[in-house]
């Protein structure tokens, strides 16, 4: 039996049962109802608190909220998050319906239109614990159907779905101590399937103390050791619908911003600004697409953040070096982590002082550790002169710098003075079962707004909320990231996201899959894990595999640990640089699809990436596919994970599908079955499998080298037929930079049937849209015709009868104009 399982079975069974509470007092309101609860049983973490009050608000159709605390004290309660109140008012209809019983107390919620039970909290004598609310220990437990399918509960490395009879502690810290273990960021909303029809639902328990949740085969427990249960449920449907319903309250992304979609080149150890401007001038001389180019702390004078080491990274030479980034329409993106360096005449911590901005320890004076630069103070990002303080210091940092967006790293916060100072506090139940305070600010230190044990995992969070408040302001109206390693419920809303320090190895790159997979659930659509690996060396495979699948992140950047060797595209053999450099292409050529599939996803809450059970949740065979996945709702990508693999194996689910590199149909759909086929692509060295779904249209645009050239190139469109010949697909461009848009846009959807591609212009009116007109139209699966018009006028074509791809090339049709193309 592994460690993980015995300590597991030891947490779960070495309570004694307790019965936990009894409901009185009920008041039943058009909103909800409010009872008391009174303790009948002790816990095993005395003392109990005896009387609780528990509110049910009906918030919406699909969402209700379960609130239990303490009446007698002041609690905490997570702030920022939620962006929903309470509610006086009936939501009118209602899809769930919910019962008590109460002695003992339980509550349960079953979804009407399916009478599917998503919460159900029932004791079960020897068993299931009734609720247990104690002074430094809370627990509750939902019954959940057996063998589950769930998944959420970030961040961790994790499988997608989530392993069965496993712990999962909420609790942001910057040490890997494997699998399934709690890391940076803490996301404690989990999403279920109902196997029996497909559906799908969510429960978020909003807490940001220490927590672990143990997801049993047949149970789901939250075990935290502060603050309250608000525990919002939401009734989903789809899984699209659901994320949807979890964003209402956590807030739905910020938008990217087209450069945000580039290539990104980043790594630690740059010796100097020639270093750097190599790797850019490289990626003009073999003429890869570069975006963004990244620096890590090697720019600072000893690591002081907002500094310049004044030999190697001397300020007035390196703005050049960004001057000339931007004359080539690129971008540059450096590092800020909290830790500010106790030092006098060092401005960040002068001006820090003179605000007094500092988390504090208990004994009232600023908490100290150790990161980089050496003894730091952290800057407090609850505290109400923080904004003015971090404002000030990245104001400074742009002019003198003209940096574009910004990385956010270390902010767990990592503290490399390894005090356990949990005795402090002599928690008798630990979540995650190791020193709290270990590595980090200690618990037991103050922020303005509560004890860091109540705010430790939000630090990351409201570090992005400031900047975000100070960005809007540096950079008025226009988009930038805030891309940070630890993350909060609700980061999508202010910023981004990388999966922090993976390793150079093939079993890294696959877990990606599920990481990426799970921050898009998490709200957070723009994020991505360092391609080619960061620990360890990589070798040429690894990155060219790596790179093919990168090229499909969300958010592509490459990023390598200091001392390593050199993983740029052309750090490899010719051949290798050729195929790393059409990936890239690639990902170029679709960016228009992309943008509109971010468009999606800041307007509609969908995910850029899907786990193949979203679009198939009624076959089973899709269920447990974490080295497979769709990129929005087109492609499907079979990235190869495997050291000297030439083939993949992978799950075609039964629908039409195309070869998106030949074109060729790969399956047809069969009408009436649920199950698609187990395939075996071929898979050299220079290619990846990708299919394109049947029903879709994709537009793209020629590449270049960077974003903004690209958009200068003409569009095409992508026509992936169905079995019926019919396909749909939309368009969205905007400026790609500016927060307010307005009307400036365009929003073309695109629809085929009976022989006739048609657009809607639901909004024509981004002018340089008309620059850059329809040049190709590409259509696979096309049966044989005899004439082809485009808006009226008579067009000649290419027809490949092997693989049915039609072609017509030499268009010039501006696609803020409606466009009719019909053919026989
Ligand atoms: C830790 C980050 O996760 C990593 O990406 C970065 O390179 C190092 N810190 C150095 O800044």
């Amino acid at each position: 039996m592994n460690f993980i399982l015995l300590c597991f079975l030891l947490v779960t069974f070495s309570f004694a049962y307790t019965p936990g509470y009894e409901l009185s007092n009920v008041k039943i309101s058009p909103s909800g109802f409010t009872g008391d609860l009174t303790l009948l049983s002790p816990g095993p973490y005395p003392p109990s608190v005896d009387t609780l009050k528990l509110v049910v608000n009906f918030q919406t159709q699909q969402r209700l909220r379960i609130q239990i605390f303490d009446p007698s004290k002041d609690n905490w309660q997570v702030p920022y998050v939620s962006q929903v109140n309470n509610t006086n008012t009936a939501p009118g209809e209602m899809d769930y319906d919910v019962t008590y019983t109460k002695n003992p107390f339980s509550l349960k919620v079953v979804r009407t239109s399916d009478d599917y039970v998503l919460l159900d909290t029932k004791p079960i004598q020897n068993q299931i614990n009734g609720l247990i609310y104690q002074k430094q220990y809370i627990e509750w437990t939902n019954n959940l159907e057996a063998n589950p399918i769930v998944f959420g509960l970030g961040e961790r490395r994790s499988k997608f779905p989530l392993d069965l009879n496993q712990v999962y502690t909420h609790f942001a810290i910057d040490i890997n101590h494997g699998f399934n273990d709690n890391w940076y960021g803490v996301h404690p909303v989990y999403y279920q399937l109902n196997k029996n029809n497909g559906k799908f639902h969510a429960l978020f328990l909003l807490n940001s103390n220490p927590m672990d949740v143990v997801l049993n085969d047949t149970s789901i427990s939250w075990r935290t050791i502060g603050g309250i249960i608000d525990l919002f449920v939401f009734t989903g449907g789809t899984i699209y619908e659901t994320m949807a319903q979890y964003q209402e309250v956590i807030g739905k992304p910020y938008r990217a911003a087209y450069w945000h979609l580039g290539w990104h080149q980043c790594r630690w150890g740059y010796k100097n600004i020639a270093d750097v401007q190599n790797i850019v001038d490289n990626f003009n001389k073999y003429e890869i697409p570069l975006d963004t180019q990244w620096t890590d702390i090697d720019t600072m004078d000893n690591y002081k953040d907002f500094t310049f080491n004044p030999t190697t990274f001397p300020k007035t030479e390196f703005k050049e070096f960004t001057d000339s980034l931007h004359a080539q329409h690129k971008h540059y993106i450096p590092i800020i982590d909290p830790g500010i360096k106790i030092e006098s005449d060092y401005f960040a911590y002068e001006l820090g002082n003179e605000l007094d901005v500092w988390v504090k320890n208990s004994a009232g004076a600023p908490f100290f550790g150790k990161v980089w630069p050496g003894y730091t103070y952290f800057p407090d990002f609850t505290h109400p002169k923080a904004k003015e303080y971090w404002k000030a210091l990245f104001e400074q940092y742009h002019k003198d710098i003209g940096f574009d967006s910004i990385w956010i790293d270390m902010n767990e916060a990592s503290n490399f003075v390894e005090i356990c100072d949990d005795n402090v506090h002599n928690y008798p139940y630990v979540p995650g079962g190791r020193c709290l305070s270990q590595r980090t600010i200690t618990l037991e230190s103050e922020q303005y707004i509560s004890s860091a044990f109540n705010t430790h995992s939000m630090y990351g969070y409201t570090e992005t909320i400031v900047t975000r408040e100070a960005f809007d302001e540096i950079f008025p109206g226009k988009r930038t990231a805030i891309i940070s390693r630890s993350t909060f419920a609700g980061q999508g809303k202010h910023g981004q996201h990388w999966l922090g320090d993976n390793y150079s190895t093939f079993e890294w790159m696959k877990e990606s899959i599920a990481g990426i997979i799970h921050f898009n659930l998490f709200g957070v659509p723009l994020v991505g894990a360092d391609i080619c690996g960061f620990n360890g060396e990589t070798t040429e495979e690894l990155c060219v595999r790596w790179s093919q699948l990168g090229v499909f992140y969300p958010f592509s950047r490459n990023h390598n640990s200091q001392n390593m060797r050199s993983q740029e595209p052309f750090a490899f053999s010719e051949d290798a640089r050729n195929t790393i450099k059409s990936f890239i292409e690639l990902r170029y050529y679709i960016l228009p699809y992309l943008y509109t599939t971010f468009e999606s996803a800041a307007r509609d809450s969908m995910p850029v990436w899907r786990a193949m059970m979203y679009d198939y949740p009624e076959d089973s065979d899709t269920w447990y596919l974490d080295e497979q996945v769709m990129v929005g709702d087109s492609f499907l990508i079979f990235p190869v994970l495997e050291e000297g693999a030439t083939s993949v194996e992978g799950y075609v689910p039964n629908d039409d599908w195309y070869n998106y590199l030949t074109g060729e149909s790969v399956m047809n759909k069969l009408e009436n079955k649920v199950h698609g086929l187990h395939m075996q692509f071929l898979a050299s060295i220079d290619t990846m499998p990708i299919l394109l779904k049947g029903g879709k249209i994709i537009p793209a645009q020629l590449p270049a080298l960077s974003t903004y050239e690209a958009r200068q190139n003409n569009f095409e469109l992508i026509v992936a037929l169905d079995s019926n010949s019919e396909a749909s697909g939309w368009l969205y461009v905007d400026d790609g930079e500016s927060i307010e848009v307005g009307d400036n846009y365009s929003e073309i959807h695109f629809n085929v049937a009976n022989n006739k591609l048609t657009s809607t212009i639901k909004n024509g009116k981004y002018q340089p849209l008309s620059s850059t007109p329809l040049h190709l139209l590409k259509f696979f699966g096309m049966s044989p015709i005899t004439s082809l018009n485009v808006n009226g006028k008579s067009c000649q074509f290419d027809y490949n009868a092997k693989t049915k791809v039609l072609t017509v090339s030499n268009l010039d049709e501006n696609l803020n104009d409606e466009l009719v193309v019909e053919w026989n």
